[in-house]
């Protein structure tokens, strides 16, 4: 038996998020992963990975879906020798800071965009996330059968947008009825696309050299010339592939294909496991913890609560840093300071939960928990730390929580804390007349959070909207200029769950006007 993972074996670990906005097909896409993988049989089986889109909010209905969603969290397959990890960022009605969260937990992600709609609005907010930590990003431009926006329109809003540099590896030979393929810039490979669901397209000829006659005997003189004119414009106009810049996050390689006709998947996915990183080294608030060390260590990121009264249990997602985890060894909370030990660590492999015996870095496990557990807690074999990068991100929307039974003002306590802790919502307090302000970035977690407290607690209460659109963190070295601020600002100043001051804006006009008066104070976003 070996002690921590070799370091081949570790280099050939892939642990990832594929973030979208809702019906680019991001489950599609993870369902062919899955299928190139070898994972799942047959096309189909995620779908229950995605909460459908209700037309009401029917929560209970919703969250027997995302019952079913916990099995997909994260989704292991083996794919030419490499391990990899998806790690689910949901994003229908169930969109929430958890979504945010997951984000800290990959070491890099793929980027769905559909070719018709270009950059939406989830996919800002999820990449501002992954910009924050420079985590590298490969593009799949999806939906290319059908009518979309011109290709370099497209780049250049991925540009403007999302503030990544781009650099197509694949280039499209027309779009929607007169999609053809691709030709691939990298291997110099025309890949002829043909719509198909179920089989993976194998027309693939090598053209090494563009001026060659086969190209237009293939695709047509017309197409041929465009190809040849757009190749010899990309080279002037992008940044060659450069893997270092790809790790540090600022150059974005670039597919165009048709997830749910199998088309331009492999090349995805060869590109993939070949310059993605492997687990990478995460700081703590006393040293970086490189994944090849020998002791165990692992945080939580995402804490699942099962809603219904007859299964009471939680599972606490733990991503695993560096050494060998193993199931029923003891291992230290270093906020509770207390050994715990965790008999059924479950591992997730497609659609199917298992017990794992043992798992290693860049994996993810869930360790059932009955309310012990906070998101960002660090687990170690004795050495006192705490990861750093698991923020809290600022919410969107805001609601002062309103006790409707006074005599459960105690329990309505006790619960608002601990759902907190769990990550459901935000908690501010204005300490003038001890408003209590609840924050989330999904509507849906309102719902959770009443339905919760009823159940768990036996509290009732109500929300009343409040027009605030972000909280803010906010720093300076000059304590007087805080303490000035704080002062002057008193009606936007609330209090988070750790007594730090956090503006909240009510608009952005606000946030702009607050910026300029106050030049020395830093705003963030994140609590960290
Ligand atoms: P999401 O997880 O990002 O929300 O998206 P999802 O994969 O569910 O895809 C959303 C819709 O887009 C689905 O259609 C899916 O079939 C379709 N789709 C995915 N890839 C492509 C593509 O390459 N070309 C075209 N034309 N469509 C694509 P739906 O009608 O909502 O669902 P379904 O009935 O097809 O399952």
């Amino acid at each position: 038996m070996h002690l921590v993972l070799k370091k081949e074996d570790l280099n050939k670990r892939r642990t990832f998020g594929i973030i979208s906005h809702p019906d680019a097909g991001k489950t599609t896409l993870t369902e062919k992963l899955l299928l190139f993988g070898g994972a799942i049989q047959t096309a189909g089986a995620v779908k229950s990975n995605k909460i459908t889109k209700t037309a009401t909010s029917d929560f209970m209905e919703i969250e027997k879906q995302r019952g079913i969603s916990v099995a997909t969290s994260v989704m292991g397959f083996e794919y030419k020798n490499y391990k990899v990890n998806i790690l689910d960022t949901p994003g229908h009605k169930d969109f929430a800071e958890d979504t945010y969260r997951t984000l800290t937990a990959v070491d890099s992600v793929i980027l769905v965009i559909d070719c018709v709609k270009g950059v939406e609005e989830q996919t800002r907010k999820l990449m501002e996330v992954c910009r924050m930590r420079n985590t590298p990003v490969i593009v799949f431009i999806n939906k290319m059968d059908r009518e979309g926006l011109d290709p370099y329109d497209l780049l250049d809003e991925i540009e403007k947008k999302l503030s990544i540099h781009t650099c197509p590896l694949t280039w499209p030979i027309g779009i929607g009825n007169t999609f053809q393929g691709v030709y691939n810039l990298f291997e110099k490979q025309l890949e002829l696309f043909s719509p198909n669901k179920t089989k993976i397209s194998e027309d693939i000829y090598e053209i090494k050299d563009l001026s060659d006659p086969e190209l237009d005997k293939r695709i047509g003189q017309d197409a041929a010339a465009k190809l040849r004119d757009d190749a010899s414009l990309i080279e002037g106009v992008y940044e060659g592939f450069q893997e270092e810049l790809y790790l540090d996050g600022y150059l974005a390689p670039v597919f165009f294909g048709s997830a749910v006709n199998n088309f331009g998947i492999r090349e995805l996915l060869d590109t993939f496991v070949r310059i993605a990183p492997s687990p990478l080294p995460r700081h703590t608030d006393t040293r970086e913890i490189l994944p090849d060390e020998k002791d165990f260590s692992g945080f939580i990121f995402k804490i699942h609560a099962n809603l219904d009264p007859n299964h009471r249990d939680r599972i606490a997602f733990c991503r695993i840093v560096s050494g060998k985890f193993e199931r029923n060894k003891f291992y230290y909370n270093t906020r509770l300071e207390k050994k715990l030990r965790f008999s059924s660590p479950a591992s997730f492999m497609a659609n199917e939960k298992n017990i794992v015996e043992e798992a290693f870095p860049g994996d993810v496990i869930g360790l059932y928990d009955t309310g012990s557990f906070k998101i960002g807690d660090t687990l170690t074999e004795g050495e006192q730390m705490t990861f750093k990068g698991i923020p809290r991100f600022s919410p969107e929307i805001f609601k002062e929580l309103i006790n409707k039974d006074p005599f459960k003002a105690k329990q309505l306590e006790k619960g608002i804390r601990q759902l907190t802790d769990e990550g459901v919502a935000q908690l501010f307090t204005q300490p003038t007349g001890n408003v209590r302000i609840i924050g989330t970035v999904g509507e849906l977690q309102f719902e959770v959070i009443q339905f919760r407290l009823l159940q768990e607690y036996g509290a009732s209460c109500s929300f009343y909207p409040m027009n605030y659109i972000k909280a803010c963190w906010f720093s300076c070295s000059d304590k007087q200029v805080i303490a000035k601020f704080i002062a002057t600002k008193n009606r936007h100043i609330t209090y988070d769950k750790d007594e730090r001051p956090v503006f909240m804006a009510d608009s952005e006009w606000n946030l702009r006007m607050t910026k300029e008066a106050f030049p020395e104070i830093e705003f963030h976003y994140t609590s960290e």
